[in-house]
């Protein structure tokens, strides 16, 4: 029987890119899905019915109106698996490390978000810049106001987003503004599970800032919550900074390292995402690996805020590969633009001696990212019964990017110049469950 969701709303037609698995792992003549005049078909749903070359386009969707795309790419929409939403105006704010960039900036920002009217106007400012960059989920973190995160789920709920959120659990080495007695954080969490987990297309994420501003009852109710609650991610910070390492150490002298912290009250497991995992010691990434748990790179907040060379060979290495994603980390990080996020990446690899390929970074902005957030049956590839959650990228939207394509030799190398090159302005169109919300081109 053919349901509406069935019938075609839409065909997209240019160069498609997808990923069927992780190029690091099968390579990529296995990975990469492409065709160079290909088409995606839209149901009335809003999920995609059809991917593959326009010239095998079942006869059924033919009639569908056609939007072209014919000199540019059509990707998954990007996933930005940990960005801070408080902090989407505060880029840019110097300071010597994590610790003190915290103290001055982070915490002050945040504190503002005790006001529902900052945070319901902060929360269409910020959900704007991740769509006009591209981006069309995130792992957000918010603050320790639950009004904040409520305001951010309405907000992307109105605009049809896959987003996960939760309000920030903290209750001590931090401003009172920020902090919130552990109790009390976790009946506000709880509540908010029951408001919006699952609704439509939003998660709840369990969301600990780090073992730094959370007491031991606060770590320990966060682990009675994700037990009670295994369809929720953790969401938390692990191995950023040198100082904060030491921190840890003094705060919790029992843990064999920063790690065991969180492994002690529960917190590792498949549905746990550590952003940074820059300075893992090999039992860490063990530990990691053993609990299916995900580290996030973000490499323009670790230049940024001088955290370190995430190494993505030690923590992604194959006799014990722990899955790792990838992140703008606004505001630590400097970039909104994931195509930036990926030429950072780019050379921090090079700076550890590694590689770091256009097919390995588009993998973990699309895949690889969807997989780390638990999300790989609904968003991250073209593949029929996924969201129609797409973005055309223009690889001559520049002058600069236009002079190098005309040097591109194959499709590799159209991806590495828009990685290495490109930002907003090479984001022509963006579409949320097969509807246009950004690009008028
Ligand atoms: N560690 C704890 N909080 C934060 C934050 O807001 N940004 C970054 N980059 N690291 C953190
Ligand atoms: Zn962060």
């Amino acid at each position: 029987m053919t349901t509406g969701a069935d019938v075609a709303a839409l065909v997209l037609r240019g160069r498609t890119l997808s990923f069927g698995d992780d190029p690091r792992v099968v390579g990529s003549d296995e990975a990469v899905r492409s065709h160079e005049d290909g088409a995606v078909v839209v149901g009335q749903g809003g999920r995609i019915l059809w991917h593959g070359a326009f010239a095998d386009l079942p006869p059924a969707h033919a009639g569908a109106p056609c939007e072209r795309h014919d000199d540019a790419l059509i990707l998954p929409g990007l996933i930005d698996a940990h960005v801070h939403f408080p902090q989407h105006r505060m880029l840019a704010a110097p300071a010597h490390d994590l610790l003190e960039w915290l103290d001055r900036f982070a915490f002050p920002e945040e504190a503002r978000y005790a006001s529902p009217d900052h945070a319901a106007a902060a929360a269409e400012s910020f959900l704007d810049k991740l769509v006009s960059h591209g981006t069309t989920s995130a792992l957000v973190f918010s603050t320790v106001h639950g009004q904040a995160a409520d305001c951010l789920f309405r907000a992307a709920r109105r605009r049809g987003l896959c987003l996960l959120t939760g309000a920030t659990m903290m209750d001590r080495n931090a401003p009172g503004a920020v902090t919130q007695d552990a109790e009390a954080s976790a009946r506000e969490s709880a509540a908010l599970i029951a408001s919006w987990h699952g609704v439509e297309r939003l998660r709840y994420a369990l969301t600990v800032r780090f073992a730094v501003t959370s007491s031991e009852e606060q770590l320990r109710l966060a682990g009675e919550l994700l037990a009670d609650h295994p369809g929720c991610l953790l969401h938390t910070h692990l191995s950023e900074s040198a100082a904060e390492i030491e921190l840890v150490q003094r705060l919790f002298p029992w843990s064999k390292d920063y790690t065991h912290v969180y492994e002690r009250f529960g917190l590792l497991g498949e549905n746990a995402v550590f952003a940074h995992g820059i300075h893992l010691s090999e039992r860490e990434c063990q530990a990691l690996h053993a609990a299916s748990s995900t580290v996030v790179h973000c490499p323009t907040s670790n230049a940024f805020l001088g955290s370190g060379l995430f190494d993505i060979e030690h923590v992604g290495a194959a006799r014990r590969p722990v899955r790792v994603g990838i992140a703008t980390d606004i505001a630590g990080g400097t970039s909104y633009s994931l195509l930036q996020t990926l030429a950072e990446a780019y050379k921090t690899a090079r700076l550890k001696g590694r590689s770091f390929s256009a097919f390995d970074g588009f993998y973990l902005a699309t895949l690889g990212n969807a997989r780390g957030l638990r999300l790989d049956a609904e968003i991250g590839t073209l593949d029929a019964g996924r969201w129609a959650d797409v973005v055309v990228l223009d690889p001559c939207a520049t002058p600069v990017l236009a002079a190098r394509h005309e040097l591109s030799e194959s499709l590799e190398d159209v991806l590495f110049a828009l990685m290495m090159l490109g930002d907003d302005r090479a984001v022509r169109a963006v579409y949320v469950r097969g509807r246009r919300v950004a690009g008028g081109r």
